[in-house]
């Protein structure tokens, strides 16, 4: 499913593995030390190959919330985001908003690097248990806000690993129509 906002920039959700995209940037559900770990932050790290992990070391960790941008190396993307989501269980009492500011850190980055299309996963929602029906939409709001702030960046793909995922964010899309 495809969504235009008023300034012809484009907002889809697709069912699929991130690390195959030919986009300028993947964003990556990372940990505070941005040393690798399970879910989407394996299979990019995997697929970036271990100059990914290199790069990263050099970068002494991220806060929660936070994001920073490494080389693609291997992957088709140019550029990976890395930003840390919220535990849902975790201690912090501002989850929502920590949650929302990996989508605008993110977003703000993307366009600090003059990049025009970016997909993201459903961050925290994997093994850091943030439901779906809460993350979903943080990311749809924060993502329209987002694009209008940022003008030059065109294109935006929510990539979901399944069908469940998938139902979560066009059903948030839908509401756009
Ligand atoms: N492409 C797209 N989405 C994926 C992929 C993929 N290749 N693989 C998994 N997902 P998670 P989190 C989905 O657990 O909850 C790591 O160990 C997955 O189905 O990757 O933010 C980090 O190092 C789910 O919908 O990230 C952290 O320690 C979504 O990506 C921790 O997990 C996010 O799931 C971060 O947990």
């Amino acid at each position: 499913m495809k969504i235009e906002t008023n300034h012809s920039q484009t907002i889809s959700a697709v069912l699929g593995d991130i690390t195959t995209l030919s986009v300028d940037a993947i964003v990556n559900a990372a940990n505070n030390s941005l040393l690798g770990g399970g879910g989407v932050d394996g299979a990019i790290h995997r697929a970036a190959g271990p100059e990914l992990l290199a790069e990263c070391r050099t970068l002494n960790g991220c806060k929660t919330g936070e994001a920073k941008l490494t080389s693609g190396y291997h992957l088709p993307a140019k550029y990976v985001i890395h930003t840390v989501g919220p535990r849902y269980f975790g201690p912090e009492e501002n989850k929502p908003q920590l949650l929302a500011s990996c989508y605008r850190n993110s977003l703000r980055l993307a366009s600090l690097h003059h990049i025009a299309s970016i997909a993201f996963p459903s961050i925290s929602t994997g093994v850091y248990h943030y439901p779906l029906t809460e993350a979903v939409p943080i990311a749809v709001r924060e993502v329209l806000s987002g694009l209008e702030e940022y003008p030059d960046i065109k294109e935006v793909i929510f990539v979901c690993f399944n069908k469940e995922v998938l139902d979560c964010y066009e059903k948030e899309l839908c509401k756009l129509k």
